[in-house]
């Protein structure tokens, strides 16, 4: 079957689903591929590069939606797009179903089936196609270049000759992943970094970015992202007037905002309002990546920038992905090419819409006529969103109780194991020759403490064990090589074994740690 990627229609969409690496990789799985020609020119991609790619180069959109069995695509589909669709072909874009729903009926009265990259639901298994998140990731990082292109002074502080510069302080409202991405490109351009989110979990991860995160003043019972897949819900109207409040206080100081905050399905809640706007320095900008969504300030004009009264610069752009297109292409197409991976289990060109797969199931809104949208919640969300089982509160005397019972269980539990490991030492002792029990009982000692040990050890330091393992493997190397000149040919068969197990322990674990401390580095 042939896969078509047709040139974006809507204004300034620089964008493609199809690169010449994905259609490499959709000929692993079998497909042709087709582009209509200039497609790839605004991601910097020539008709010469598709074809030396063996991608088919076609002159027009008509052609290309007539030689594709499956059109790939950007944005939701036009009305003159619907007109060249035809029956069983299969569509695969950004579709937002909820907004567009009389195009989908459209698309399902044609007999068209469509899978929406932006229905793809947010589960692990599914990162890989999650097109909402690697143009999040895009846009985050393009807000801060936005910001900076803006904004008269550098990011980072610096003391010269010819003054103290003092660095730049942002604020990144909302941290998901626009938000960390913005917090990203922001501390390593060097500015004080400040974000807040009404998820609590997020903090540590800002923080681990280099980041402070804005804690309010204010208990309330956190957000359960489980229950909502991970995304945020309305905040009560007293958690609403602390944040607002903060932010007020915050005004003054912060010279660029950046705000990323949705609730999904929703208008984006107002949380920069026009008397923070009134508060900030001259020469301050502020970047709303909610415009799309009414934005989280209420003086963004979408698509547009403007320059308030007090020499305040607000950005309401909504085509950040567009303005890296190279790279967002790059991206999309990997996510596309993920997808057919996914619709191609035996990797014969053949696209298998199986709607008892969660992933294709969530994506898929238009199958053989009908509208399958909206799927039902992902098993692996439906587990998440279960309530947990109630725990009954107890007394402080049964609480003592529960201790004592607990505490007798496992005592009991070692002394059994101590009286079974005693006996089995007993029985060996009766018929091994004393050199070897000697041996042995040193053996089951070092074996019980290494276990007490290692069981102890919190998950997050089993990186730094293992680099000590290394050492530890290292010492039977050093024994095995001791015993490795004796006469014995099973000494020298036992020694070898263990040089090279201890070999791989070693070797592997270096390779693994390397790889850990690769992801920490920038390259
Ligand atoms: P989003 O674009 O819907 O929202 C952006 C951020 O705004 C969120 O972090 C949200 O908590 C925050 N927000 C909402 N109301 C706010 C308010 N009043 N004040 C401050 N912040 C507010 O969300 P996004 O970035 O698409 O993802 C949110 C979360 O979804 C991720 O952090 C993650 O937990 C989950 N996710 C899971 C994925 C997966 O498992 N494959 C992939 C992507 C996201």
């Amino acid at each position: 079957m042939i896969i078509g990627a047709p040139k974006e229609v809507l204004d300034g969409e620089l964008r493609v689903s199809l690169t010449p690496d994905s259609a490499k990789q959709l000929h692993k799985l079998g497909y042709e591929c087709a582009v209509e020609s200039g497609a790839g020119l605004g991601a910097n991609i020539t008709d010469a590069d598709y074809e030396a790619a063996g991608v088919k180069v076609v002159s027009d959109a008509r052609t290309l939606w007539e030689t594709a069995d499956i059109v790939v695509k950007v944005r939701p589909p036009a009305e003159a797009e619907l007109e060249l669709a035809r029956k069983g072909q299969i569509l695969i874009s950004f579709f937002y179903p909820v907004q567009n729903e009389a195009l989908m009926q459209q698309f399902a009265d044609k007999g068209v089936n469509v899978l929406a990259m932006d229905m793809v639901p947010r589960i692990s298994r599914a990162q890989k196609m999650d097109a909402l998140s690697s143009m999040a990731n895009i846009a985050g990082y393009r807000a801060v270049i936005e910001a900076g292109n803006n904004f008269g002074r550098f990011f980072t502080g610096q003391i010269t000759a010819a003054g103290k510069v003092p660095p730049a302080k942002v604020l990144v409202v909302g941290a998901g992943v626009a938000g960390l991405a913005a917090i990203g490109a922001s501390t390593s351009l060097g500015a004080i970094t400040l974000a807040f989110d009404v998820r609590p979990e997020v903090a540590e991860q800002v923080e681990s970015m280099g980041a402070e995160f804005v804690y309010l003043d204010f208990e309330e019972e956190q957000q359960d992202g489980a229950a909502t897949g991970g995304y945020a819900s309305v905040s009560s109207p007293e958690f609403r007037a602390a944040q607002l409040a903060k932010f007020r206080e915050l005004a003054p100081e912060v010279d660029i905002v950046i705000t990323t905050a949705l609730i999904p399905n929703r208008e984006a809640p107002e949380l920069w309002t026009e008397d923070m706007v009134a508060a900030m320095k001259q020469g301050s900008v502020i970047v709303d990546l909610a415009a799309e969504k009414g934005g989280n300030c209420k003086l963004t004009k979408m698509d547009e920038k403007i320059v308030t009264d007090n020499g305040v610069t607000i950005i309401g752009y909504t085509d950040f992905p567009s303005r890296m297109a190279a790279q967002s292409s790059a991206l999309y197409a990997t996510n596309i090419r993920h997808m057919m991976d996914d619709l191609t289990p035996n990797k014969d060109g053949q696209p298998n819409i199986n709607m008892e797969d969660d992933v294709i199931r969530g994506a898929t809104i238009v199958h053989e006529g009908q509208i399958t949208f909206p799927p039902p919640p992902p098993k692996i969300a439906a587990i998440a969103a279960q309530k947990k089982p109630e725990v009954k509160e107890l007394t402080p005397e049964e609480k003592r109780a529960a201790e004592i019972a607990e505490y007798k269980k496992k005592t009991v539990q070692q002394v059994s194991l101590l009286a079974g490991g005693g006996l089995l030492m007993l029985l060996v002792g009766l018929v091994a020759p004393a050199s070897f029990m000697q041996h042995f009982i040193v053996f089951v000692l070092a074996c019980f403490v290494g276990f007490q040990v290692i069981w102890g050890v919190a998950h997050s330091l089993h990186t730094p064990l293992m680099a000590i393992t290394n050492a530890i493997s290292s010492i039977i190397i050093l024994g095995a090589l001791l015993q490795i000149g004796s006469g014995s040919w099973l000494v020298i068969v036992l020694a070898a074994l263990s040089v090279f197990m201890a070999g791989i322990n070693i070797f592997g674990g270096f390779l693994v740690t390397r790889r850990m401390l690769a992801m920490f580095q920038k390259s």
